[in-house]
Formats: structure tokens, C-alpha cells, sequence
């Protein structure tokens, strides 16, 4: 049996099709049963082309590309699957030598080919401007020891307590600017992965919060209690929850004081856990995965840097740092994990995506 023989194939989030040189249906895997609305029972053994209302060039293609046993890749196709809305498809045709199968096609709707590639492109960007960020701090640090070294050994040698205001100042700032790039370049150790709940981390961060913002903020659980068990580590995720529940309260209580701003209403955080199926994270579909909303209806986030909020050193707050949230997505990240954010006056939702196996 085919499928057996490619387990990996399951996995894909890309529509995979084996084809026999008939061009008779062999395998398909799940994502291409989610694409094409079809189940594999039902498509095994039929002429692939003629699934289609209408499949254009596609037989003319698939024959040729097996006759002359060359493939081809990134083509565009428009396929309409009987009784539904016609698809547009980019396609990849590779000539296998299996027993049954002569063809292999890849079908990925080509809006999705666009956001993945757009999705590379923020990721790498965004491990580019970490790394320079890492390496700055590095070159900031190694001078600050010496500057702050300095001071106080001036310090010593001052006779007129006036002057040693001056050190002082040197030696305070250091210190700030030392404690600064201490979290640019915290250390980012692999998570230790145990079995645990994700909400463990709900209740934890819940309490810490309210304890730390007594007055003006209710935080209301929603929680799906059937959420199964998965590893990750409890600390990691508890620091990026933290820093993500602790941004709506401080953005809720902060448009309070600013009464230009201010929305009126009880602030008020919501927790909410549920399952998410066939969620694709770093290119692999996972056919399940836990999501976690924080959804605030505080003033949302600043429009002019709604953009960038996961990039360092980007803060509306006044006294914020700008590494909360880039801290949060590195650390979803390790546990192959998404971070999301969608914010309008009223309303702001940050979505934690992580794959259960
Ligand atoms: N729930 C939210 N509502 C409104 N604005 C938000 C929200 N979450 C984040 N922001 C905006 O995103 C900015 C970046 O957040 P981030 O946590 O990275 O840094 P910070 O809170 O400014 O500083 P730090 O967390 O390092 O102390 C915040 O300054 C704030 O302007
Ligand atoms: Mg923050």
C-alpha cells in the first residue's frame, strides 16, 4: 500500500497526488483530500483529470510529462473540482519509478504559496535583526566594563564631593545600559521539555498578574478543558504568556490615566484555550494544536507600530523596553509555536499557536 510506504507524505501540508501512467489516482494524502473536498476512498483508482468539470491543459501535461519522463515544476493551473469553485493551483509534476505509480504532483493554492513565502521572508528577516541586535550588545557590553571600571576608580581619587555627582552619573547609567543588554542578550537556553497542561500556565500567569495589577482588570478564564497534555517547558511558556497578558494590562490600565484616550469600562482580559486543527506552522501541517487567545479591550495597539511590535526595542509604552513581545516569540518559537497578533481600538486578540503531537 503506497500510503504506508510515505508516512511522511501525511504530514505535508502540501496537496500530494501519485499518479499510475494512466494517470489513475493512486495516493493522495490528507491535505490533498482537504483541498480537492474529497475522500481518498472515493478518488483512488480514478482517472485523476476527470475529477475536474473542467482541468484545462492538466491530461495534455501529466501525459507528456510522463512519456518523456520529465517533470515539471511551477505550473499554474486553474482546476475546478465538480460542484465547487474553481481552484487556482500551482503545481509540480516529478516522474517517480515506483511500482504502482509513475507521477508524483505537489498542488499548493497559489494564495498559500504567496503567504508562505511572504511568512520566509519575515522569518529570516526577522533572525537577521536578532542576530545584528546580539551582536551589537556585544560590542556595547565589552566597553561599558571598562567605562564604569574607570569611573569608579576616578571616583576614589576626588576629593570634592561635587564632582563625584559626575561619576556617579557615569557609573548609574552604565548600569542601566549594562542591565539593558543583559536582555537583549538573554541567553536562549533549549526548552527542557516535560509533559504539562497549558493551563498550568494559564492559572500561573492569572495569578502573577493580579497580584501585580490589584486594581482595574478582571481576567476571565475560557478555557476548553479537554485540551490534552503536551511537552514543553513550563517556564518558557509561562515568561511568554506573562509577557503578552502583562502588555494588555499595562495597555488597559495606561489608557486609563490618559483620559483622551481612555475607553471607559471595566478592563477586562480573556483567557481562551481551544484545539485548532490542520494548522500549518513552519511549513508542516499538524493535524492538531492547542491555541491560546489573550484578547484584551483595551485602546489596541498604536497603528504606527502595529507592524513591528515583535522586533526589539519597538515599544508605544512609555518606560517599555521593546523586548517583551520579542522575547515571547522566540520562545514559542523553540517550542515550534506561533505568535499572532490582530488589534483594533476595543480590541486586541495575541494567539498562541503550539503543535500537538
Ligand atoms: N495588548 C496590547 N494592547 C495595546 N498595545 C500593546 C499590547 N501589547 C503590546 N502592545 C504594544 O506593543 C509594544 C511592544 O510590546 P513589548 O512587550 O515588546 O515591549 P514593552 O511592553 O514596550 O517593553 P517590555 O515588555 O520590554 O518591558 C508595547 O510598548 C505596546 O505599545
Ligand atoms: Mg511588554
Amino acid at each position: 500500500m503506497i500510503p504506508a510506504a510515505f508516512p511522511g507524505l501525511e504530514l505535508l501540508a502540501t496537496a500530494v497526488v501519485l499518479l499510475d501512467s494512466e494517470l489513475q489516482v493512486k495516493y493522495v494524502n490528507p491535505a490533498a483530500e482537504t483541498l480537492f473536498a474529497i475522500s481518498r476512498k472515493s478518488i483512488l483508482h480514478q482517472p485523476f483529470p476527470g475529477l475536474f468539470a473542467d482541468s484545462g491543459p492538466l491530461a495534455g501535461l501529466l501525459h507528456q510529462a510522463i512519456r518523456e519522463e520529465r517533470g515539471f515544476a511551477d505550473q499554474d493551473l486553474t482546476l475546478a473540482p465538480t460542484g465547487q469553485e474553481p481552484l487556482h493551483l500551482n503545481c509540480i509534476a516529478t516522474p517517480v519509478e515506483l511500482s504502482q505509480a509513475a507521477l508524483l504532483l505537489e498542488l499548493r493554492p497559489i494564495d498559500q504559496r504567496l503567504r508562505i513565502e511572504r511568512e520566509e521572508q519575515r522569518l529570516s528577516q526577522h533572525r537577521a535583526n536578532r542576530e545584528l541586535i546580539r551582536n551589537l550588545a556585544h560590542e556595547i557590553k565589552n566597553p561599558l566594563g571598562g567605562l564604569r571600571g574607570s569611573a569608579q576608580l576616578l571616583e576614589r581619587e576626588l576629593d570634592r564631593p561635587s564632582l563625584r555627582e559626575y561619576t556617579r552619573v557615569i557609573i548609574k547609567e552604565a548600569d542601566r545600559l549594562q542591565a539593558l543588554m543583559d536582555r537583549l542578550l538573554t541567553p536562549h537556553r533549549p526548552p527542557n521539555q516535560v509533559p504539562m497542561n497549558i493551563h498550568e500556565v494559564c492559572e500561573r500567569v492569572r495569578s502573577l498578574i493580579l497580584a501585580e495589577f490589584p486594581e482595574g482588570i478582571r481576567v476571565k478564564r475560557d478555557y476548553d478543558v479537554g485540551l490534552p497534555e503536551f511537552r514543553g517547558d513550563p517556564e518558557q511558556l509561562i515568561q511568554a504568556v506573562l509577557n503578552i497578558v502583562r502588555n494588555a494590562a499595562q495597555a488597559i490600565l495606561g489608557s486609563r490615566t490618559d483620559a483622551a484616550s481612555g475607553l471607559g469600562g471595566e478592563g477586562e482580559i480573556v483567557l481562551c484555550t481551544r484545539v485548532a486543527r490542520q494548522v500549518t506552522l513552519a511549513r508542516r501541517l499538524h493535524r492538531l494544536a492547542l491555541e491560546l487567545q489573550v484578547i484584551d479591550n483595551g485602546p489596541g495597539v498604536p497603528a504606527e507600530i502595529r507592524d513591528k511590535i515583535f522586533y526589539p526595542l519597538v515599544s508605544g509604552r512609555e518606560g517599555g523596553t521593546g523586548l517583551g513581545l520579542t522575547l515571547a516569540q522566540t520562545l514559542v518559537q523553540q517550542h515550534q509555536g506561533v505568535v499572532e497578533c490582530d488589534s483594533q481600538p476595543g480590541r486586541t486578540c495575541f494567539r498562541i499557536v503550539l503543535p500537538l503531537r
